[in-house]
């Protein structure tokens, strides 16, 4: 059990201290994830207006064949690594193709909420028996540096779901750098993208009807009421995602709807919101195929192959360190 002394010194109450001190407030959207994050999120997935999810089963489902081919090129084993891996909905494809193909490879997927990592465990040892499967609970920053240790297997990670949007250019060079430390010349990383699009379609994917990437945003306040103390008023808050075209990036905000002060015991203060005030929640950022081989580039990788869905909304890009 934490002590009080040691959540007021955890990372997320240092995290949260300096995103509501600066200008304008912001809180980091890494935490939208607790057991309750995340499984709003899998509800988003499953929303008409999210594509993201659908493009990149889409992928996996037309061109499996092909990313076989690739993952296998020049080694015929591997341990396939899936960072972030949610309810592995989309890895389920490749994995039945890669038994059906009688390849040796395990797979550890990695994720930071506890109940995500036992149900996908179970789902897929239910699913597919004999798939060697060793999942990982936590900071998937943390455990990478676990695995400079681990096998000298071909590792190939998986880096799905446009998650790499939810860092600014700069964190995503830094991040595939880091990743870059911990693999092995042969090893190889397969990143998904969200592409630039249709603005209102972009819009709509953060806008839905039914609310529910509403709910995702406010459940981070009601998570920071539960773990640090604090008294905020949900109803007091509302929802707001805008796209911007030139920056090609999707933002969200929650704003305080009133004047009013929400105090937080972990952090021993309070914090003061004007009527109007927003609060800045999330980058999502679209990506060009110039701007991907940018980063790649930047980051020391190079392209191997890039697979697209059928209406180019998304991409699934493998790298191979340069
Ligand atoms: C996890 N990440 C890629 C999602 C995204 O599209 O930025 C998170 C999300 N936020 C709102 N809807 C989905």
């Amino acid at each position: 059990m934490q002590t009080s002394t040691s959540i007021k010194q955890s990372t997320f109450a240092k995290d949260i201290l300096a995103g509501l001190t600066s200008t304008p407030k912001s809180i980091s959207s890494k935490y939208f994830y607790d057991d309750e994050g995340s499984r709003l999120f899998m509800e988003i997935m499953k929303l008409p207006e999210y594509y993201l999810t659908k493009s990149e089963f889409e992928i996996f489902s037309e061109h499996t064949a092909e990313i076989f081919d690739a993952f296998t090129s020049d080694a015929s084993e591997f341990d396939l690594i899936e960072l972030g891996a949610g309810d592995g909905t989309k890895t389920a494809v490749l994995i039945d193709h890669f038994l059906k193909r009688n390849v040796d490879f395990t797979y550890t997927p990695i994720d930071i909420s506890k109940e995500a990592c036992d149900a996908l465990s179970t789902k897929f040892k239910a699913r597919f028996p004999e798939l060697k499967i060793e999942t990982q609970n936590g900071d998937y920053f943390q455990i990478l540096e676990s695995l400079k240790i681990k096998s000298s297997r071909r590792k190939i990670l998986l880096f799905l779901g446009s998650n790499i949007g939810n860092f600014n250019r700069e964190q995503a060079v830094d991040f595939f750098k880091q990743l870059r430390q911990v693999m092995h010349d042969n090893d190889l990383l397969f990143v998904g993208f969200d592409l630039q699009k249709d603005p209102h379609v972009i819009l709509n994917a953060y806008d839905d009807a039914q609310g529910v990437t509403a709910a995702f945003n406010l459940n981070l306040l009601n998570r920071i009421n539960r773990e640090l103390g604090a008294n905020f008023d949900l109803s007091k808050f509302s929802y707001y995602a805008m796209y911007r075209p030139v920056e090609c990036a999707a933002r969200s905000f929650l704003i305080s709807r009133e004047k009013q002060t929400v105090s937080i015991e972990a952090l021993d203060r309070s914090f003061d919101f004007d009527q109007w005030e927003a609060i800045f929640m999330e980058i999502s950022q679209k990506y060009s195929p110039v701007l991907i081989k940018e980063i790649a580039g930047e980051s020391g990788f190079a392209i191997d192959i890039t697979f697209y869905d059928n209406k180019n909304y998304y991409c699934d890009s493998l790298w191979r360190p340069i």
